[in-house]
């Protein structure tokens, strides 16, 4: 199947100013789509925008929010009617994990996390959603997480918003396949970016990281051949495979071990 065709069309990046959310921009600003780049670094993101204009010579809108205070979709949705932009193309990457015993992480961190991590992508999808319905053309791309395949001890949070992520995409790429629409669910693996630094632990990290500009450029090739959901990377994908061999209570034991903190 060819390339999809980003010249011309709008794309709305989350978790723009680092990392995959960064790479995304990059690499659809490269195939000459427009971008609107979201995120809290403001500074990170008019340096991106200011990188993709000069590189790429492609319109770009920045939008500095944080994405899980519940004023910001509504706050984004009213900015792009006032610009006139719609986008065609919706990148959910914008997301963060807490690692630990589940009663010692703080409840506000948590909460922020199922925000960002859940709530957002969905505000953003039904905002923009009906747009790329009345146009008969739409990408999302859901960034959600090898995670999603499994019930996570000491990242139980996290797992949880990814396997909701997992859950939703694939609803929607079976509600919306017939309409234009491309929903993709990118599972990836451990990534080379500034992830585990906000994690602040590198057991978190599980298997080789892989650059994010790979893991990008296979996200959108899964689009390209209308795929509804990728783990990147093969290795990723095989251990992806492992709940379909053991029980659901023996995966779990098994992941316990893997990611127990060093300290406990
Ligand atoms: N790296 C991995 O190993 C890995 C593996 C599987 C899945 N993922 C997923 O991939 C996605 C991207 O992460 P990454 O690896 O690229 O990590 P990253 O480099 O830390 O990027 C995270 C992005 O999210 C943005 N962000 C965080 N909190 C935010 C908030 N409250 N409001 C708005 N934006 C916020 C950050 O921007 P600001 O700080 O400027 O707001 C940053 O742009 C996440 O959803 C993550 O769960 C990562």
């Amino acid at each position: 199947m060819n390339s999809f065709d980003y010249t011309g069309k709008t794309a709305l990046v989350t978790g723009a100013s680092s990392g995959m959310g960064r790479e995304f921009a990059r690499q659809l600003a490269a195939r000459g789509a427009a971008l609107i780049l979201i995120a809290r670094s403001e500074a990170k993101l008019q340096a991106l925008a200011a990188e993709l204009v000069r590189k790429h010579g492609v319109s770009v809108t920045v939008i500095v929010q944080d994405l899980a205070k519940s004023e910001a979709i509504p706050h984004i949705a009213a900015r792009l009617e006032t610009l006139r932009h719609y986008p065609d193309v919706l990148i959910n990457c914008a997301g963060f994990a807490t690692y630990g015993p589940f009663e010692k992480l703080s409840i506000d961190r948590q909460r922020d996390e199922i925000n960002l991590n859940c709530l957002a992508p969905v505000e953003l999808t039904h905002a923009m959603l009906p747009g790329m319905l009345q146009k008969g053309f739409g990408v999302i791309i859901n960034v959600a997480s090898t995670a999603a395949m499994q019930p996570d001890p000491y990242m139980a949070i996290y797992g949880a918003t990814k396997a909701f992520l997992l859950s939703f995409s694939n609803a929607l790429w079976g509600e919306y396949r017939s309409k234009g629409i491309r929903v993709l669910a990118l599972c990836p693996g451990a990534t080379d970016t500034a992830f585990f630094d906000v994690v602040n632990a590198d057991e978190a990290s599980v298997g080789k990281r892989m650059p994010a500009d790979k893991v990008v450029a296979q996200a959108l090739q899964a689009v390209d051949t209308n795929r509804n959901t990728l783990i990147a990377g093969f290795g990723n994908w095989l251990l992806g495979q492992l709940h379909r061999f053991v029980t659901r209570q023996r995966l779990v034991l098994i992941v316990e071990k893997i990611l127990r903190p060093r300290s406990a």
